[in-house]
């Protein structure tokens, strides 16, 4: 089948970043070209080998290329709370591949992906956008090549790190403003919709006995405490690949988001101005709502692909 969308991820897994990655690797119509990884969930050391522990379970060779230890201009925060110390807590990977690794910083081997492509590639964010911010600062002339930035973050109105701010976003506020002003084509995958894509206990039970990427995503899930085991449990990444390879499943409105970073109170809140109150041209196409139940249905078939 022809490969439709050549794709690099950045990421920080994260558990719900494991089934976003495990989605997007087993799916024909991706071409993964680059993962690189960012501070977020927990440290880029930890993240980075939990990444690599995910390529060595289902032997996959793509270049992983390590990105930035700190947000631009903040102390880090992380989300170990939800995704318990390790960042991927859960289950017992036996290695990982570190061969992956590639020589440069993430923002370098992003750049050269780009530039080195015929066809212009997507970039898929599912961490703090530290990297992605960089890369556009650096070499602004990446904005022409790349075809869509697709990012989980941010939210249309209350967050989950802050009231108002969601956690890639507050992680690293300044680096969002630059990725939401930079006039990349930009989607937004954010709480609204995230807080939707629940798998609920009978996905659970189905995916426990479907192969062994269910087996090991459910170990990990009894350690995810984003969302609940009885009331769902929260995919908030998964989101931002289901938008790329079921994009009916989601509403959208294009819209203009600024990105609060000099409240003493909302540092890292996404105001999304569906009312036009800021006269703003739109820089940003938001998911608004998900059909719920035509995503547990991807979900299941997603992790039904995987080996
Ligand atoms: C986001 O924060 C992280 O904890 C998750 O991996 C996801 O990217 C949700 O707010
Ligand atoms: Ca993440």
């Amino acid at each position: 089948m022809k490969k439709l969308r050549k794709i690099i991820i950045d990421t920080d897994p994260g558990i719900d970043d494991a089934v976003a990655i495990a989605a997007a690797l087993f799916d024909e119509r991706l071409d993964i070209k680059l993962f690189t990884t960012v501070a977020g969930n927990v440290s880029v050391d930890k993240v980075t080998k939990n990444l690599l522990k995910l390529l060595a379970f289902w032997n996959k060779d793509v270049p992983v290329a390590i990105g930035s230890d700190r947000p631009l201009l903040r102390e880090a925060i992380n989300a170990s709370d939800i995704h318990g110390s390790t960042g991927m807590d859960g289950y017992e990977f036996p290695e990982s591949k570190y061969e992956l690794l590639t020589k440069n910083h993430a923002v370098i081997e992003m750049y050269k992906v780009l530039m080195d492509s015929k066809e212009k590639t997507t970039i898929v964010g599912i961490g703090p956008l530290t990297n992605i911010a960089l890369l556009l600062r650096i070499y602004p002339e990446c904005v022409e090549r790349i075809e869509e930035l697709v990012i989980m973050g941010g939210s249309l109105g209350r967050g989950n790190q802050g009231a108002l701010s969601e956690f890639n976003i507050a992680a690293d506020p300044e680096a969002a403003k630059i990725v939401f002003e930079s006039r990349v084509p930009l989607t937004m995958v954010g709480l609204d919709v995230g807080e939707k894509a629940l798998v609920l206990s009978k996905e659970r039970e189905e995916i426990q006995k479907m192969n062994r990427t269910g087996n090991m995503i459910d170990h990990l899930f009894k350690k995810y405490r984003g969302g609940s085991l009885d009331k769902g449990l929260k995919m908030y990444d998964g989101c931002a690949i289901a938008y790329l390879l079921a994009p009916e499943m989601f509403e959208v409105k294009e819209t203009y988001v600024a990105v609060e970073t000099q409240g003493t109170l909302t540092a890292g809140a996404t105001l999304v101005d569906l009312d036009g109150y800021l006269g703003k041209v739109a820089n940003s196409r938001v998911c608004v709502d998900i059909d719920e139940q035509l995503f547990r249905q991807w979900f299941l078939e997603a992790i039904e692909k995987c080996s």
